[in-house]
C-alpha cells in the first residue's frame, strides 16, 4: 500500500475557472482550511500573473506551515524568479515549472520547435533549482504529446533537477486506458523516473478526470492534483473530495491511502462554495446537497433497517452535518461552542465571540437553529476580514405594487453615520439604488443568487453577488432570515472589497514609484 501525495490546486488551477476569483484574504483562509483538510501540497498561485497573486501566495507561505506550498512558473526566467521570491517565507517551498510539449501547442500557442521547448524547459528547471530544492515539471498537454518527444522532455527534466514530474491531461481528451498506457510507457522508458514522484493532473471535459487521476494512480502516479469540488478552467479538475473517497472506500480494490481527514471534506467544500459563489450541483458526489439522501421509498426503508444496503460510506466519513434540531434562543455560549466542536471547528475565543453574537441574533429570528445555520453564521461573519468602509446600521424598506423605496445607515470607520436613499423596482433594486449613492465606483453587477441554506420559512438566506467594480470582479456575500437585508449586506461587502482594492493598489503604485525614484 503506497501513500498518494494531495496536491491541491484550488487557490491556482481552480481559482482560474470563470467567476472564481477571490482576495488574497479569502485565499488564505481556504488555505487554512486546506491545511486542517490535511493535503500535502497546496498551489498557492501564479506568481507572475499579478500583485494580488504575489500577496496571496506570501502571505500563505508566512502562514501555512505544514504543507508545502507551491507556485507555478512558466518555463522562463521572470516567472521562475517572481515564483522564487513570493514563495521566500515558506517553509517547503516548491517552484512548479511547466511548459507545452504537444505539436499543436509548441506550433500555434508557442511558436517554438522541440528542441527549444526541451532548452527552455532545461534552464527553468536549473534555476528553480539554484532558488529551492523542490521543483515540479508539468508537459502542458502530455496526454496529446508524442510519446517519444515526451520522453525526451520527461528525461531533460529529470536530468536538470526536477524532483516532480507531472504528467497533465490539460484539456480532458485522455480515457483511463490511455493515461495508464502513457504512465507505464514512460516507467520503462526512463528507469529514473524511480527517483521522481510522478504526478497526474486530470480535467474533466469528458467527465473523466477523477476515473483518469485514479487510472494514473493504478499505473504507479504518487502524486495527484486537484481541487475542491472539482472547480477549475472549463469543466473543471478532477475533484479532491471524489479522488480521496474512491481511495478510501474502494481501499480493498486500490490499495492506496492519502493523508486527507476525510471528515474535514464537506466543510471545505462549504467554505469553497460560500466564498467563490459557486455551489455544486445537488447530486455532486460526496459534497452534493443530496449525495446522501434517500428518497424512494424502499431505498429509505433499507437505510432504516441498515444503512449499508444503500449507503457505501457514511455522511459522518464525510463531514455530512445531520441537520439534528440543535440549538435555540436559550442555548448558552457553551452549548454553541460544544456544538462547533463537534462540527469540527475550534475557534479562538474572539471569533467564538463574534459567532455568539450572530447566534444569538438569529435565535431571535429562528426557533431551532441546525448544524447548517451554524455553519452558515460562521462562514459569514467569524471570519470575514475585510475592513468595512461602510457597515449597515439600519435598513428600512417599502414596496408594493408601485416603486419600491430604500434608506440604510451606515457607519463608516470611525462610527460615523451616513444616510443613503434609493428608488429600484422592488426592493432590493432600491437597496442597491440607496447603496450606490454612497460611492464613486463604476459597478456592474454580473450575477446575482439566492439560496435557503435550511428548509423551512424561517431559514437563513445566502446572497451571493458578482459585479465588476472598476473592471475588477469581486464576490460579496451576505446572510439572513431577511433576504432583503441579505441581499443589501452582499452588496456593502463587495463595495468594501472595491475600496480595499483600491488602498492595495494605491500603496502597491506608492511603493513602486518609491522605488523609482
Ligand atoms: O492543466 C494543465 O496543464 C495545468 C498545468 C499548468 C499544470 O494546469
Ligand atoms: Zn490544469
Amino acid at each position: 500500500m503506497a501513500q498518494i501525495k494531495i496536491f491541491d490546486t484550488t487557490l491556482r488551477d481552480g481559482e482560474q475557472s470563470p467567476g472564481a476569483s477571490m482576495t488574497a484574504s479569502e485565499k488564505i483562509r481556504m488555505a487554512h482550511e486546506l491545511q486542517d483538510l490535511g493535503v500535502d501540497i497546496i498551489e498557492a498561485g501564479f506568481a507572475a500573473s499579478s500583485s494580488d497573486e504575489v500577496r496571496a501566495i506570501r502571505d500563505i507561505s508566512r502562514e501555512i506551515k505544514r504543507p508545502i506550498i507551491t507556485a507555478l512558473a512558466r518555463a522562463n526566467e521572470g516567472d521562475v524568479i517572481a515564483a522564487a521570491k513570493s514563495l521566500q517565507e515558506a517553509d517547503s517551498p516548491r517552484i512548479h515549472v511547466f511548459i507545452a510539449t504537444s505539436n499543436t501547442h509548441l506550433e500555434r500557442k508557442l511558436g517554438i520547435n522541440r528542441g527549444e521547448c526541451i532548452d527552455r524547459a532545461v534552464e527553468s528547471i536549473r534555476l528553480a533549482t539554484s532558488y529551492v530544492k523542490d521543483v515540479e515539471f508539468s508537459a502542458e498537454d502530455a496526454t496529446r504529446t508524442d510519446l517519444d518527444f515526451l520522453t525526451e522532455v520527461v528525461r531533460a527534466a529529470i536530468q536538470a533537477g526536477a524532483t516532480t514530474i507531472n504528467l497533465p491531461d490539460t484539456v480532458g481528451y485522455a480515457l483511463p486506458s490511455e493515461i495508464q498506457l502513457m504512465i507505464e510507457a514512460l516507467q520503462s522508458r526512463l528507469p529514473e523516473l524511480d527517483q521522481c514522484t510522478l504526478s497526474v493532473h486530470c480535467h474533466d471535459d469528458l467527465g473523466l478526470a477523477v476515473a483518469n487521476s485514479l487510472a494514473g494512480i493504478a499505473a504507479g502516479a504518487r502524486q495527484v492534483e486537484c481541487t475542491v469540488n472539482g472547480i477549475g478552467e472549463r469543466a473543471g479538475n478532477a475533484a479532491l473530495e471524489e479522488i480521496v473517497m474512491g481511495l478510501k472506500v474502494r481501499e480493498d480494490e486500490l490499495d492506496h491511502r492519502t493523508g486527507v481527514r476525510s471528515e474535514h471534506l464537506y466543510r471545505a467544500s462549504r467554505l469553497l462554495s460560500y466564498l467563490t459563489g459557486i455551489h455544486p450541483q445537488p447530486n455532486k458526489a460526496i459534497v452534493g446537497r443530496n449525495a446522501f439522501a434517500h428518497e424512494a421509498g424502499i431505498h429509505q426503508h433499507g437505510v432504516l433497517k441498515d444503512p449499508s444496503t444503500y449507503e457505501i460510506m457514511t455522511p459522518e466519513m464525510v463531514g455530512v452535518p445531520q441537520s439534528k434540531l440543535v440549538l435555540g434562543k436559550h442555548s448558552g455560549r457553551h452549548g454553541l461552542e460544544a456544538r462547533l466542536r463537534e462540527l469540527g471547528y475550534t475557534l479562538e475565543p474572539e471569533e467564538l465571540d463574534r459567532v455568539a453574537a450572530s447566534f444569538k441574533e438569529l435565535a431571535d429570528q429562528k426557533k431551532n437553529i441546525l448544524d447548517e445555520d451554524i455553519i452558515s453564521i460562521l462562514n459569514h461573519g467569524v471570519m470575514e476580514n475585510v475592513p468595512e468602509a461602510y457597515r449597515i446600521d439600519d435598513l428600512g424598506v417599502t414596496c408594493g405594487s408601485a416603486l419600491s423605496r430604500a434608506t440604510i445607515t451606515v457607519l463608516d470607520e470611525n462610527g460615523v453615520p451616513r444616510i443613503a436613499e434609493g428608488e429600484g423596482d422592488g426592493p432590493i433594486a432600491a437597496v442597491f439604488a440607496a447603496a450606490d449613492t454612497l460611492h464613486d465606483f463604476k459597478v456592474v453587477l454580473e450575477e446575482f443568487e439566492i439560496r435557503a441554506t435550511t428548509p423551512g420559512r424561517d431559514a437563513v438566506g445566502e446572497v451571493t453577488i458578482r459585479a465588476r467594480v472598476d473592471g475588477q470582479t469581486l464576490t460579496g456575500r451576505g446572510g439572513s432570515t431577511d433576504v432583503v437585508l441579505a441581499s443589501a449586506q452582499a452588496y456593502i461587502h463587495v463595495l468594501n472589497k472595491g475600496v480595499q482594492a483600491r488602498e492595495l493598489e494605491a500603496r502597491h503604485f506608492a511603493a513602486r514609484t518609491d522605488w523609482g525614484v
